[in-house]
């Protein structure tokens, strides 16, 4: 293990090939990897690096508790192993041999889940548990989203907006803008929130594998009977949506439009058939009560491990007064929320009412919105929609540096929202 490390850290002074390592953890595909001629060549010199650079992808052992999808390494490998044969290498044994693992392993029902880490600059890393496919379930939230990972960025730039505030979350998905807000901000509390109970399920998890460490181990997280019960569901749900033409892969991206076309609660709604299925209709939350102290309600949720850290299952299409005085914060964040023009008037009205009052009557809340700008029309709307609320909105300056592996092709806009 001692050996292990030593490596790992040797490979990390190379940036070149570091970063080759983050993208293969957030799963970038393959096929868009950032990999210049010159690192090929410094890797076709040198099997030793060729070893240091399986200790960083393939071997490391994250691989072990969070693992990318197989098919991912599988295309990983292959075409490592292609772009050293074009460039004529002594390619090392350990290649041939890890590549061979790979493809001798089972290919099972946990193709439809994966995990992706997200390498944050102090060299920590946030490991979600994701859908493989962007879509899926009926819902945008099993994945990851690009204005989530803008938002993280400024997030770690701007820290200080959250220190010692309170903070909930719209939309949150999985948790990448959330979880790192906890981890390097300090806030005062933060409240996740969705409205899909596979999300919040999800999610709920993500927070306990990221958010009460050291005392739980991810590998042994799996353990209860309930939540391998919970996650064949989900996977046997899942691979049922993808062979209904649900997603496309671990190598998928946005369509190349950059639309988004699900309608998340009404598709779901119709999703919802057998038994067994979670289904979005329930009201309350799905969430391991070993880590988490549910409220009379069984909306609201808190961390055992870490009080401040909140989930939450609300919909901004039937939200009732008291959970939104319940809700009130300093600061509301929302990534990828505003793309859907049926839930804009709800999403707006949401939004009001937290950003009116805050739990400080000194302090003014303030919202920050990350949208991935896909289509102008929807954006207009919300803004109109914002303007006829009375909420006044700015854009902030983007974050200066790119730390995570998204696409940048689409414009990301980040607006600061006020009530007054
Ligand atoms: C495109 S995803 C973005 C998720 C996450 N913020 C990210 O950027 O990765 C939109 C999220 O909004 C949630 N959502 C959609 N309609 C909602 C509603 N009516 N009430 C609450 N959440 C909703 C979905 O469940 C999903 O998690």
């Amino acid at each position: 293990m001692a050996a292990h490390s030593r490596d790992v850290e040797g490979f990390a002074q190379i940036d070149s090939l570091r970063e080759i390592s983050s993208q293969f953890f957030e799963m970038v595909p393959v096929r868009k990897l950032k990999w210049k001629d010159e690192e090929a060549a410094l890797l076709a010199s040198s099997p030793e690096l060729q070893r240091h650079l399986l200790l960083a992808t393939v071997k490391n052992p994250v691989c072990q508790s969070c693992p990318p999808a197989l098919s991912y390494m599988r295309y990983f490998m292959k075409l490592l192993i292609h772009k050293l044969e074009s460039e004529d290498a002594d390619i090392c044994d350990e290649m041939y041999e890890a590549y061979t693992d790979i493809l001798s392993r089972q290919e099972d029902e946990d193709e439809t889940l994966c995990y992706k880490t997200y390498k944050m600059p102090s060299g920590e890393s946030v490991s979600l548990q994701e859908s493989v496919h962007l879509v899926s379930q009926g819902t945008t939230g099993l994945s990851t989203w690009q204005a989530a990972q803008h938002l993280a960025e400024w997030v770690i730039e701007n820290p200080q907006v959250f220190s010692n505030r309170s903070v909930v979350e719209l939309g949150s998905g999985l948790g990448l803008t959330g979880i790192v807000t906890c981890r390097l901000c300090q806030p005062q509390s933060f409240t996740f929130t969705d409205c899909h109970s596979q999300v919040l399920y999800l999610l709920s998890r993500n927070i306990e594998r990221n958010l009460s460490q050291p005392t739980l181990s991810t590998d042994g997280e799996a353990s209860s009977d309930r939540d391998r019960k919970n996650l064949k569901k989900i996977r046997r749900q899942l691979s049922l949506s993808s062979d209904h033409g649900g997603g496309g892969g671990a190598e998928i991206a946005c369509g190349s439009d950059h639309s988004v076309v699900s309608r998340d609660r009404i598709v779901l709604r119709e999703s919802c058939g057998s038994e067994d299925e979670i289904c979005s209709d329930t009201v309350e939350l799905d969430v391991n009560p070993s880590h988490w102290d549910m409220d009379a309600t069984h909306r609201l949720a808190s961390l055992n491990k870490d009080k401040r850290v909140n989930i939450c299952h609300l919909d901004w299409e039937c939200v009732k007064t008291k959970l939104l005085d319940k809700l009130k914060a300093d600061i509301i964040l929302a990534a990828d929320v505003v793309y859907d023009t049926s839930i804009i008037p709800a999403l707006v009205f949401v939004l009001k009412s937290l950003l009116d009052t805050g739990p400080d009557s000194n302090r003014k809340p303030k919202a920050f919105i990350a949208s991935t700008i896909r289509n102008e029309d929807t954006r207009d709307e919300f803004l109109v929609a914002m303007g006829s609320e009375g909420l006044k909105y700015s854009v902030v300056e983007s974050p200066k540096h790119c730390l995570f592996y998204y696409d940048r092709s689409v414009p990301i806009e980040i607006l600061q929202v006020s009530a007054h």
